[in-house]
């Protein structure tokens, strides 16, 4: 199965073929979003307890979107596997997927917190092996957020792998592209105390040089070995 070492000397952009989807995403826009100093924000805030005893007259109004920071999400590199014309779907766990369990959610805004409807999601990864496949669409797929501005996936967290960029810490690739905006590219990382292949996440994520903790997913374990996410994404709806 192919990793992204296939030819490590290879600098070249991929093959126009692979950039049809690319061009396709990117209709209307001038290019990737600028890399933003800080990260998006991320869960969104539960109502304490004590707010909860408190009488509903008393309660200040819930912030429609309480988590969003206004930061754009930082830009990352594409990296060279990405495939055009992926399946529309939210769930890429497929039979032949064994991995730890990931259900990631969260939501799209534009920099003044409001949420995005339509907008296009990208999500391509490795499997629990650390291959990508190339020959197929495993693990790959695209679908558009909710009226709310939501996504949901139902995917596997992806193992480490030895790359061009030497040894990456697990990761999933990502694209973001609001209606008429610019396409963000980046990449989701997993926190230092993840659980899954028996793999030390903290000194992964600390070998990466490419890692940016602006990027690390929120995560929280569901029981039984698996995982739920979020993560909220802050991007450009112009170029
Ligand atoms: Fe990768």
């Amino acid at each position: 199965m192919p990793h992204e070492y296939d030819d490590p000397h290879d600098r070249t952009p991929p093959p126009p073929e692979a950039n049809s989807r690319r061009s396709f995403i990117r209709a209307g826009s001038l290019g990737v979003t600028s890399v933003a100093l800080t990260a998006a924000g991320m869960t969104a805030v539960t109502p304490s307890a004590a707010a909860d005893r408190s009488p509903a007259s008393a309660r200040a109004p819930l912030a429609v979107t309480p988590a969003c920071s206004g930061h754009e999400t930082p830009a990352a590199t594409e990296g060279p596997l990405f495939k055009p014309r992926s399946p529309e779907r939210t769930n890429l766990v497929t039979p032949a997927i064994r991995g730890v369990r990931l259900h990631l959610r969260g939501t799209v805004h534009d920099p003044d917190c409001k949420p995005l409807a339509g907008c296009l999601i990208e999500f391509w990864q490795c499997d629990q092996n650390g291959d990508y496949d190339t020959t197929g669409f495993s693990l790959r797929g695209h679908q558009h957020t909710t009226s709310r501005g939501a996504y949901e996936l139902e995917t596997i967290i992806p193992r480490d792998y030895w790359g061009r960029w030497g040894q990456r810490a697990p990761h999933i690739h990502t694209q973001v592209q609001a209606p008429g905006g610019p396409v963000l590219v980046t990449q989701l990382y997993f926190p230092d105390d993840t659980e899954a292949y028996g793999r030390d996440f903290a000194a992964l994520n600390a070998r990466d040089g490419l890692l940016n903790r602006a990027c690390t997913i929120t995560l929280n374990s569901s029981g039984g070995g698996a995982y739920s996410g979020t993560f909220d994404f802050v991007v450009k709806t112009t170029a």
